[in-house]
Protein backbone atom coordinates (compact mmCIF):
# COMPACT_ATOMS: atom_id res chain seq x y z
CA UNK A 1 0.00 0.00 0.00
CA UNK A 2 1.19 3.41 -0.91
CA UNK A 3 2.29 5.35 2.48
CA UNK A 4 2.02 8.99 1.63
CA UNK A 5 1.67 11.96 3.79
CA UNK A 6 -0.85 15.16 3.84
CA UNK A 7 1.79 17.29 4.30
CA UNK A 8 1.99 19.86 7.42
CA UNK A 9 -0.92 21.64 7.06
CA UNK A 10 -2.99 20.05 9.55
CA UNK A 11 -0.63 20.92 12.71
CA UNK A 12 -2.30 24.62 13.30
CA UNK A 13 -5.17 22.89 14.80
CA UNK A 14 -3.12 21.70 17.26
CA UNK A 15 -2.62 24.99 19.39
CA UNK A 16 -6.49 25.36 19.50
CA UNK A 17 -7.71 25.61 22.74
CA UNK A 18 -10.96 23.71 23.64
CA UNK A 19 -13.83 24.56 25.54
CA UNK A 20 -14.35 21.72 27.02
CA UNK A 21 -10.80 21.87 29.23
CA UNK A 22 -11.91 25.30 30.48
CA UNK A 23 -13.39 24.67 34.50
CA UNK A 24 -16.96 25.02 34.46
CA UNK A 25 -16.48 27.26 37.08
CA UNK A 26 -14.38 30.16 34.88
CA UNK A 27 -18.06 30.37 32.94
CA UNK A 28 -20.40 30.88 35.67
CA UNK A 29 -21.85 34.09 34.92
CA UNK A 30 -19.64 34.75 31.88
CA UNK A 31 -21.06 36.32 28.76
CA UNK A 32 -19.89 33.12 26.35
CA UNK A 33 -20.47 34.81 22.69
CA UNK A 34 -20.58 31.60 20.99
CA UNK A 35 -20.62 31.88 17.37
CA UNK A 36 -22.81 28.86 15.50
CA UNK A 37 -23.39 28.53 11.82
CA UNK A 38 -27.59 28.56 12.25
CA UNK A 39 -27.12 28.75 8.44
CA UNK A 40 -30.59 26.20 7.62
CA UNK A 41 -32.87 25.71 5.17
CA UNK A 42 -36.31 27.53 5.14
CA UNK A 43 -38.94 27.72 3.64
CA UNK A 44 -42.22 29.60 3.99
CA UNK A 45 -40.60 30.71 7.23
CA UNK A 46 -40.26 27.24 8.87
CA UNK A 47 -37.00 25.39 9.06
CA UNK A 48 -36.79 22.30 6.69
CA UNK A 49 -33.75 20.61 7.73
CA UNK A 50 -32.63 20.84 11.67
CA UNK A 51 -28.85 18.70 10.63
CA UNK A 52 -26.73 22.11 11.60
CA UNK A 53 -29.01 23.28 14.85
CA UNK A 54 -29.03 19.55 16.51
CA UNK A 55 -25.49 19.25 15.85
CA UNK A 56 -25.25 22.61 18.21
CA UNK A 57 -27.51 21.94 20.55
CA UNK A 58 -25.09 19.88 23.20
CA UNK A 59 -22.67 22.37 23.36
CA UNK A 60 -25.22 24.85 24.35
CA UNK A 61 -26.75 22.60 26.94
CA UNK A 62 -23.02 22.63 28.27
CA UNK A 63 -22.89 26.08 28.37
CA UNK A 64 -26.18 26.32 29.83
CA UNK A 65 -25.21 23.62 32.70
CA UNK A 66 -22.27 25.40 33.37
CA UNK A 67 -24.22 28.91 34.76
CA UNK A 68 -22.46 30.89 31.37
CA UNK A 69 -25.21 33.76 29.66
CA UNK A 70 -24.86 32.31 25.89
CA UNK A 71 -24.89 34.49 23.26
CA UNK A 72 -25.55 33.01 20.18
CA UNK A 73 -23.94 34.68 17.10
CA UNK A 74 -24.88 33.49 13.45
CA UNK A 75 -25.46 34.41 9.70
CA UNK A 76 -28.29 32.99 7.80
CA UNK A 77 -27.74 32.97 3.64
CA UNK A 78 -25.94 36.12 2.08
CA UNK A 79 -29.26 38.42 1.50
CA UNK A 80 -29.57 39.44 5.26
CA UNK A 81 -32.98 37.22 5.77
CA UNK A 82 -34.34 37.04 9.59
CA UNK A 83 -33.07 34.14 11.98
CA UNK A 84 -36.24 34.23 13.36
CA UNK A 85 -37.55 31.32 12.43
CA UNK A 86 -34.48 29.74 13.22
CA UNK A 87 -35.18 31.28 16.85
CA UNK A 88 -38.71 29.65 16.81
CA UNK A 89 -37.21 26.23 16.26
CA UNK A 90 -34.39 26.55 18.54
CA UNK A 91 -36.77 27.68 21.04
CA UNK A 92 -38.67 24.19 20.78
CA UNK A 93 -36.07 22.21 21.94
CA UNK A 94 -34.09 24.83 24.43
CA UNK A 95 -35.15 27.63 26.48
CA UNK A 96 -33.88 30.69 24.32
CA UNK A 97 -34.86 33.96 23.70
CA UNK A 98 -34.14 35.95 20.06
CA UNK A 99 -33.20 39.77 20.04
CA UNK A 100 -33.91 40.80 16.52
CA UNK A 101 -32.35 44.22 17.39
CA UNK A 102 -29.46 46.07 15.67
CA UNK A 103 -26.12 45.69 18.21
CA UNK A 104 -26.46 49.25 19.79
CA UNK A 105 -29.48 48.11 21.11
CA UNK A 106 -28.88 44.77 22.97
CA UNK A 107 -26.44 46.12 25.62
CA UNK A 108 -29.57 45.97 28.02
CA UNK A 109 -30.95 42.77 27.26
CA UNK A 110 -27.81 40.95 27.81
CA UNK A 111 -27.43 42.38 31.03
CA UNK A 112 -30.86 41.13 32.27
CA UNK A 113 -29.81 37.71 30.88
CA UNK A 114 -29.43 35.32 33.90
CA UNK A 115 -27.05 32.78 34.77
CA UNK A 116 -27.68 29.43 32.51
CA UNK A 117 -29.44 32.28 29.83
CA UNK A 118 -29.61 31.80 26.10
CA UNK A 119 -30.26 34.27 23.32
CA UNK A 120 -29.72 34.19 19.65
CA UNK A 121 -28.72 37.70 17.86
CA UNK A 122 -30.19 38.56 14.88
CA UNK A 123 -28.14 37.43 11.19
CA UNK A 124 -24.44 38.71 11.69
CA UNK A 125 -24.22 39.35 7.76
CA UNK A 126 -27.54 42.31 7.95
CA UNK A 127 -24.50 44.37 9.34
CA UNK A 128 -21.84 44.98 5.95
CA UNK A 129 -18.84 45.06 9.10
CA UNK A 130 -19.74 40.80 9.08
CA UNK A 131 -18.77 40.18 5.50
CA UNK A 132 -16.16 43.03 5.07
CA UNK A 133 -13.98 41.31 8.58
CA UNK A 134 -14.97 44.83 9.53
CA UNK A 135 -11.98 45.56 12.66
CA UNK A 136 -15.58 47.92 14.24
CA UNK A 137 -18.05 45.45 13.72
CA UNK A 138 -15.65 42.79 15.87
CA UNK A 139 -14.90 45.43 18.36
CA UNK A 140 -18.79 46.02 18.62
CA UNK A 141 -19.34 42.20 19.05
CA UNK A 142 -16.66 41.82 21.54
CA UNK A 143 -18.19 44.66 24.08
CA UNK A 144 -21.13 42.49 24.29
CA UNK A 145 -19.38 39.89 25.96
CA UNK A 146 -16.28 37.82 27.91
CA UNK A 147 -15.52 34.90 26.43
CA UNK A 148 -15.17 33.73 22.60
CA UNK A 149 -16.16 30.29 21.24
CA UNK A 150 -16.38 29.04 18.43
CA UNK A 151 -18.28 26.09 17.19
CA UNK A 152 -18.75 26.80 13.99
CA UNK A 153 -16.55 25.13 11.75
CA UNK A 154 -18.61 25.43 8.61
CA UNK A 155 -18.16 29.15 8.35
CA UNK A 156 -14.45 29.20 9.35
CA UNK A 157 -13.41 29.24 5.92
CA UNK A 158 -14.46 32.79 5.72
CA UNK A 159 -12.38 35.95 7.09
CA UNK A 160 -15.25 37.27 8.21
CA UNK A 161 -15.75 39.25 11.33
CA UNK A 162 -17.15 36.84 13.87
CA UNK A 163 -14.75 34.28 12.58
CA UNK A 164 -11.28 36.20 12.26
CA UNK A 165 -11.36 39.29 13.93
CA UNK A 166 -13.69 38.99 17.24
CA UNK A 167 -11.64 35.81 18.73
CA UNK A 168 -8.36 37.95 19.05
CA UNK A 169 -10.20 40.36 20.87
CA UNK A 170 -11.34 38.31 23.43
CA UNK A 171 -10.07 35.08 25.42
CA UNK A 172 -11.14 32.03 22.95
CA UNK A 173 -11.84 28.89 22.45
CA UNK A 174 -12.88 26.03 20.30
CA UNK A 175 -16.38 24.39 20.68
CA UNK A 176 -16.46 20.77 20.80
CA UNK A 177 -18.29 20.35 17.43
CA UNK A 178 -15.35 22.49 15.82
CA UNK A 179 -13.05 20.04 17.73
CA UNK A 180 -14.42 16.53 16.44
CA UNK A 181 -14.79 18.16 12.77
CA UNK A 182 -10.94 19.08 13.10
CA UNK A 183 -10.17 15.56 14.60
CA UNK A 184 -12.45 13.67 12.32
CA UNK A 185 -11.29 15.46 8.88
CA UNK A 186 -8.10 15.54 9.45
CA UNK A 187 -7.65 11.40 9.58
CA UNK A 188 -7.61 11.93 5.92
CA UNK A 189 -4.37 13.74 5.82
CA UNK A 190 -2.39 10.73 7.28
CA UNK A 191 -5.37 7.88 6.41
CA UNK A 192 -5.78 3.98 6.41
CA UNK A 193 -5.59 2.51 3.27
CA UNK A 194 -6.77 1.66 0.93
CA UNK A 195 -8.16 5.05 0.96
CA UNK A 196 -11.24 6.38 -1.77
CA UNK A 197 -12.23 10.00 -2.28
CA UNK A 198 -15.22 10.31 -3.88
CA UNK A 199 -15.56 13.92 -4.97
CA UNK A 200 -19.25 14.95 -7.05
CA UNK A 201 -21.28 18.57 -7.11
CA UNK A 202 -21.58 20.59 -10.17
CA UNK A 203 -18.23 23.44 -9.28
CA UNK A 204 -14.95 22.23 -10.45
CA UNK A 205 -13.17 25.13 -9.55
CA UNK A 206 -13.85 24.44 -5.87
CA UNK A 207 -12.82 20.68 -5.87
CA UNK A 208 -9.88 21.48 -7.98
CA UNK A 209 -7.51 22.14 -4.84
CA UNK A 210 -8.63 18.94 -2.86
CA UNK A 211 -8.10 16.76 -5.94
CA UNK A 212 -4.21 18.23 -6.24
CA UNK A 213 -3.78 17.51 -3.08
CA UNK A 214 -5.36 14.17 -2.09
CA UNK A 215 -3.76 12.58 -5.66
CA UNK A 216 -0.56 12.61 -3.35
CA UNK A 217 -2.71 10.87 -0.68
CA UNK A 218 -5.37 8.99 -1.79
CA UNK A 219 -5.09 5.52 -3.44
CA UNK A 220 -8.06 6.49 -5.64
CA UNK A 221 -10.58 9.17 -6.66
CA UNK A 222 -13.40 8.42 -7.77
CA UNK A 223 -14.88 11.52 -9.76
CA UNK A 224 -18.78 11.84 -10.17
CA UNK A 225 -21.75 14.62 -10.73
CA UNK A 226 -21.33 17.76 -13.04
CA UNK A 227 -17.48 17.76 -11.93
CA UNK A 228 -16.95 14.62 -14.14
CA UNK A 229 -18.14 16.67 -17.21
CA UNK A 230 -15.30 18.75 -16.63
CA UNK A 231 -13.24 15.44 -17.46
CA UNK A 232 -15.09 14.35 -20.49
CA UNK A 233 -14.80 17.58 -22.09
CA UNK A 234 -11.44 17.71 -21.94
CA UNK A 235 -11.45 13.77 -23.27
CA UNK A 236 -13.23 15.38 -25.97
CA UNK A 237 -16.39 13.80 -25.44
CA UNK A 238 -19.88 15.69 -26.52
CA UNK A 239 -21.35 16.54 -23.72
CA UNK A 240 -25.01 17.89 -25.17
CA UNK A 241 -26.51 20.13 -22.80
CA UNK A 242 -25.04 18.42 -19.77
CA UNK A 243 -23.89 21.39 -17.11
CA UNK A 244 -20.29 21.88 -17.14
CA UNK A 245 -17.89 24.21 -15.19
CA UNK A 246 -15.73 26.15 -17.73
CA UNK A 247 -13.96 27.94 -15.55
CA UNK A 248 -10.57 25.28 -14.99
CA UNK A 249 -10.22 22.76 -17.44
CA UNK A 250 -9.74 19.05 -16.56
CA UNK A 251 -7.03 18.38 -18.62
CA UNK A 252 -3.92 18.65 -16.29
CA UNK A 253 -5.57 15.29 -14.41
CA UNK A 254 -6.29 13.26 -17.73
CA UNK A 255 -2.81 11.62 -16.73
CA UNK A 256 -4.23 10.71 -13.44
CA UNK A 257 -7.13 9.02 -15.28
CA UNK A 258 -5.30 7.24 -17.57
CA UNK A 259 -2.72 5.86 -14.38
CA UNK A 260 -5.78 4.77 -12.36
CA UNK A 261 -5.38 7.40 -9.88
CA UNK A 262 -8.62 9.06 -11.03
CA UNK A 263 -11.58 6.92 -11.56
CA UNK A 264 -14.24 8.54 -13.98
CA UNK A 265 -17.66 6.86 -14.60
CA UNK A 266 -18.06 5.09 -18.46
CA UNK A 267 -21.80 5.70 -19.05
CA UNK A 268 -24.37 8.05 -17.42
CA UNK A 269 -27.77 8.65 -17.22
CA UNK A 270 -29.03 10.46 -19.79
CA UNK A 271 -32.17 12.64 -20.45
CA UNK A 272 -33.22 13.68 -24.15
CA UNK A 273 -36.27 15.54 -23.07
CA UNK A 274 -38.86 12.79 -23.41
CA UNK A 275 -36.97 9.56 -21.72
CA UNK A 276 -33.65 8.51 -19.79
CA UNK A 277 -31.46 5.78 -19.95
CA UNK A 278 -27.89 4.94 -19.97
CA UNK A 279 -25.83 5.48 -21.90
CA UNK A 280 -21.64 5.32 -22.86
CA UNK A 281 -20.13 8.83 -21.84
CA UNK A 282 -18.80 9.01 -25.29
CA UNK A 283 -22.40 8.03 -27.14
CA UNK A 284 -24.11 11.60 -26.08
CA UNK A 285 -26.17 12.90 -28.99
CA UNK A 286 -26.44 17.05 -28.94
CA UNK A 287 -29.95 17.18 -27.47
CA UNK A 288 -28.87 14.83 -24.63
CA UNK A 289 -28.37 15.93 -20.93
CA UNK A 290 -26.30 13.77 -18.37
CA UNK A 291 -28.55 13.86 -15.04
CA UNK A 292 -27.01 11.17 -12.56
CA UNK A 293 -24.08 8.23 -13.11
CA UNK A 294 -25.53 4.97 -15.08
CA UNK A 295 -25.40 1.43 -14.07
CA UNK A 296 -22.14 0.48 -15.39
CA UNK A 297 -20.72 3.98 -13.37
CA UNK A 298 -22.45 2.69 -10.15
CA UNK A 299 -20.60 -0.91 -10.42
CA UNK A 300 -17.04 0.68 -11.61
CA UNK A 301 -17.36 2.96 -7.94
CA UNK A 302 -18.55 -0.23 -5.86
CA UNK A 303 -15.17 -2.01 -7.68
CA UNK A 304 -13.56 1.20 -6.24
CA UNK A 305 -14.67 1.22 -3.08
CA UNK A 306 -13.70 -2.73 -2.67
CA UNK A 307 -11.26 -3.58 0.25
CA UNK A 308 -11.54 -0.06 1.19
CA UNK A 309 -10.53 0.99 4.56
CA UNK A 310 -11.37 4.78 4.69
CA UNK A 311 -13.82 6.52 2.20
CA UNK A 312 -14.32 10.37 2.25
CA UNK A 313 -17.12 11.62 0.01
CA UNK A 314 -17.97 14.78 -1.07
CA UNK A 315 -20.78 15.67 -3.78
CA UNK A 316 -23.76 14.06 -5.08
CA UNK A 317 -23.55 11.71 -8.19
CA UNK A 318 -26.42 13.09 -10.09
CA UNK A 319 -29.05 15.87 -9.99
CA UNK A 320 -30.96 14.90 -7.15
CA UNK A 321 -32.79 18.36 -6.42
CA UNK A 322 -34.68 17.52 -9.65
CA UNK A 323 -35.52 13.54 -9.20
CA UNK A 324 -32.02 11.71 -10.03
CA UNK A 325 -30.89 10.77 -6.52
CA UNK A 326 -30.45 7.21 -7.69
CA UNK A 327 -26.66 7.39 -8.11
CA UNK A 328 -26.33 8.75 -5.16
CA UNK A 329 -28.57 6.81 -3.01
CA UNK A 330 -26.17 3.76 -4.49
CA UNK A 331 -23.20 5.43 -3.11
CA UNK A 332 -24.81 6.23 0.17
CA UNK A 333 -25.40 2.53 0.11
CA UNK A 334 -22.45 0.77 -0.20
CA UNK A 335 -20.68 2.70 2.02
CA UNK A 336 -22.80 2.14 4.34
CA UNK A 337 -22.26 -1.52 3.79
CA UNK A 338 -18.77 -1.15 3.85
CA UNK A 339 -16.32 -1.68 6.89
CA UNK A 340 -13.79 1.20 5.69
CA UNK A 341 -13.85 4.36 8.04
CA UNK A 342 -16.31 6.77 6.37
CA UNK A 343 -16.99 10.56 6.26
CA UNK A 344 -19.39 12.88 4.10
CA UNK A 345 -19.72 16.02 3.88
CA UNK A 346 -21.38 19.03 1.95
CA UNK A 347 -24.66 19.91 2.44
CA UNK A 348 -26.59 18.70 -0.75
CA UNK A 349 -24.86 14.94 -0.48
CA UNK A 350 -25.45 15.24 3.47
CA UNK A 351 -29.36 15.90 3.27
CA UNK A 352 -29.30 13.31 0.39
CA UNK A 353 -28.36 10.60 2.94
CA UNK A 354 -29.97 11.79 5.51
CA UNK A 355 -32.94 11.00 3.21
CA UNK A 356 -32.00 7.76 2.78
CA UNK A 357 -31.83 7.09 6.76
CA UNK A 358 -28.03 5.79 6.58
CA UNK A 359 -26.96 8.60 7.98
CA UNK A 360 -26.27 6.46 11.28
CA UNK A 361 -24.33 4.38 9.28
CA UNK A 362 -21.38 6.72 8.55
CA UNK A 363 -18.75 7.19 11.00
CA UNK A 364 -18.54 11.27 10.63
CA UNK A 365 -20.78 13.41 8.95
CA UNK A 366 -19.50 17.18 7.97
CA UNK A 367 -21.54 20.09 9.01
CA UNK A 368 -19.18 21.84 6.24
CA UNK A 369 -19.48 21.98 2.84
CA UNK A 370 -17.12 24.56 1.44
CA UNK A 371 -15.35 24.90 4.93
CA UNK A 372 -14.56 21.13 4.38
CA UNK A 373 -13.37 21.28 0.93
CA UNK A 374 -10.81 24.17 1.93
CA UNK A 375 -9.95 22.62 5.16
CA UNK A 376 -9.21 19.16 3.16
CA UNK A 377 -7.65 21.46 0.37
CA UNK A 378 -4.83 23.16 2.58
CA UNK A 379 -4.89 22.03 6.42
CA UNK A 380 -6.20 24.56 7.61
CA UNK A 381 -8.77 27.84 7.92
CA UNK A 382 -8.97 31.53 8.84
CA UNK A 383 -11.23 30.10 11.76
CA UNK A 384 -8.73 27.81 12.87
CA UNK A 385 -5.86 29.92 12.70
CA UNK A 386 -7.89 33.10 14.64
CA UNK A 387 -8.11 29.89 17.52
CA UNK A 388 -4.21 29.74 17.70
C1 LIG B 1 -22.34 27.16 4.48
O1 LIG B 1 -23.55 26.91 4.40
O2 LIG B 1 -21.50 26.57 3.78
C2 LIG B 1 -21.88 28.13 5.52
O3 LIG B 1 -22.92 28.54 6.33
C3 LIG B 1 -21.19 29.31 4.88
O4 LIG B 1 -22.10 30.04 4.14
P1 LIG B 1 -21.58 31.00 2.97
O5 LIG B 1 -21.11 30.12 1.86
O6 LIG B 1 -22.77 31.85 2.62
O7 LIG B 1 -20.45 31.83 3.53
Amino acid sequence: MPKRSGGRGHREAENMRELAKLKEKSLRGKHVLLRLDLNVPIEEGRVIDRFRLDRALPTIASLRKAGAKTIILSHLGRAGGSLLPVARELNSVIDAGFIPAPLREVHKTLRELGDGGVVLLENLRRDPGEEKGSAAFAKALAALGNIYVNDAFSVSHRKHASVYALPRLLPHYAGPLFVEEVSNLKKAFSPRHPFVLILGGAKFETKVPVLKRFLKIADRIVVVGAIAHAFFRAQGCELGKSRIDKSVSAKPFLRAVKDGRIILPSDALVSNGSAVEGKAVTALAKGDTIVDIGPQGIEELRRALKGAKMILWNGPSGNYESGYGGGTVAIARMIARSSAYSIVGGGDTVTAVQKTGLISKFDFVSTGGGAMLSYLATGTLPGIEALD
